[in-house]
């Protein structure tokens, strides 16, 4: 039902990109290099070089392999630059193209050696890709979740910033596109390209034909609770699950129910388009009480101060027990997964007035 396959390679070796050379050595050995050197080429794209990429003394050509340009470098810090720590690949070599004085003399040399600077640059800039702003991200991916409808991005980068470089599972409900298998996708490749280290997967009740490199499309409905916990113990657990589906007050409770156990401790929850709380045509109503998501959402700031109010000795209730914090800003909603075990004030402290 869920293509676990993808990620056997993936996701450890993205675990051990942060690793010390030896342990990501190994890890390479274990999970074959050939695999290792699909998922990189995946990564990096296309590029007119021959890359000639090293491992234990072996050596095997990729890309162009009929480019006369030849960047040679050891697999490992390839997997160190894209997933890792490492600044540049410290065992990179230049082949560069054989070469004889032509009719331009030195000056028409000295140029065609431009395009050959331009083409290692690129290779080497996939391989060690920059952290541009989320903004820039969304711009660059159009992705509505900045400028057009919404000025969410601010508010992600606050809370996710800590995520960043981690090796994150991420959920998104909501691909876009609508009824066209062949749109959407902004807001996951947005999230790609921020998460260099993250997988991440995108729930879509319309079939979606999308790729990438860590980006998996899954066809499901959010309000079957059912498929959403198999698709959490699948594929699960996520550190960050993202509502921006169908926006259906319902939906978004059942979705929510459904998912939150499948978060990480220390996971968060975000839950986008709340406007949808006191809309009436959406299944929500002007004060956004209980039975909206709004409502659901408020309900949780109560949970969180339950040991002021319950007997001592009572345990809360699953909620109440792992949401260790929510953030409310316009429209967007954070939940943190956490343990949520701190005692209330004494007794006597309760009956002082
Ligand atoms: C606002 S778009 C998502 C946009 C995307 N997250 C982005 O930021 O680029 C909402 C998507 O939710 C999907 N959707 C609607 N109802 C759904 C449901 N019940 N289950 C899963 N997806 C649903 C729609 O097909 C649509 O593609």
């Amino acid at each position: 039902m869920f293509d676990t396959e993808r990620w056997t390679v993936l996701a450890p070796l993205l675990q051990a990109a942060t690793a010390g050379r030896d342990l990501l050595d190994d890890t390479i050995r274990r999970l074959t290099p050939e695999a290792v050197t699909q998922v990189v080429l995946d990564e990096i794209g296309a590029h007119d070089v021959r890359l000639d990429l090293r491992f234990d003394g072996l050596s095997t050509s990729h890309l162009n392999t009929d480019a006369e340009l030849v960047v040679s470098l050891e697999l490992t810090d390839v997997v160190r630059g894209l997933y890792g720590t490492a600044e540049r690949p410290p065992s990179l070599a230049v082949q560069t193209p054989h070469a004889e004085l032509g009719e331009g003399g030195l000056v028409a040399w000295f140029r065609s050696r431009k395009d050959i600077a331009r083409n290692v640059q690129g290779l080497l800039s996939a391989l060690r890709p920059d952290r541009p702003s989320l903004d820039s991200l969304a711009v660059a991916f159009e992705s509505d979740k900045w400028g057009d409808l919404h000025w969410y991005t601010q508010h992600y980068e606050r809370h996710f910033a800590r995520l960043r470089d981690e090796p994150v599972r991420v959920l998104e409900i909501g691909i876009g596109g609508y009824d066209d298998p062949d749109r959407g996708g902004a807001s996951l490749r947005m999230w790609q390209r921020y998460f260099r280290r993250g997988l991440i997967h995108g729930l879509d009740i319309v079939p979606k034909n999308l790729t990438g490199p860590r980006l998996m499309a899954i066809q499901g409905d959010q309000a079957d609770a059912d498929f959403l916990d198999q698709l959490g113990k699948s594929l699960g657990p996520f550190d960050v699950v993202i509502d921006d589906g169908s926006h259906l007050n319902e939906h978004v409770q059942i979705s929510f129910h459904a998912l939150f156990p499948h978060v990480r401790s220390g996971g968060l929850y975000v839950v986008e388009d709340l406007q949808t709380a006191y809309w009436p045509g959406w299944g929500g109503h002007t004060e956004a009480g209980p039975g909206t998501s709004t409502g659901m959402l408020k309900s949780f700031v109560d949970g969180l101060n339950q040991a002021e109010v319950r007997d001592p000795r009572a345990e809360g209730s699953y909620l109440e027990r792992n949401i260790s914090g929510i953030s409310f800003h316009h429209n967007i909603a954070f939940v943190e997964k956490g343990l949520n075990a701190e005692e209330g004030g004494p007794e006597f402290f309760r009956r002082l007035y």
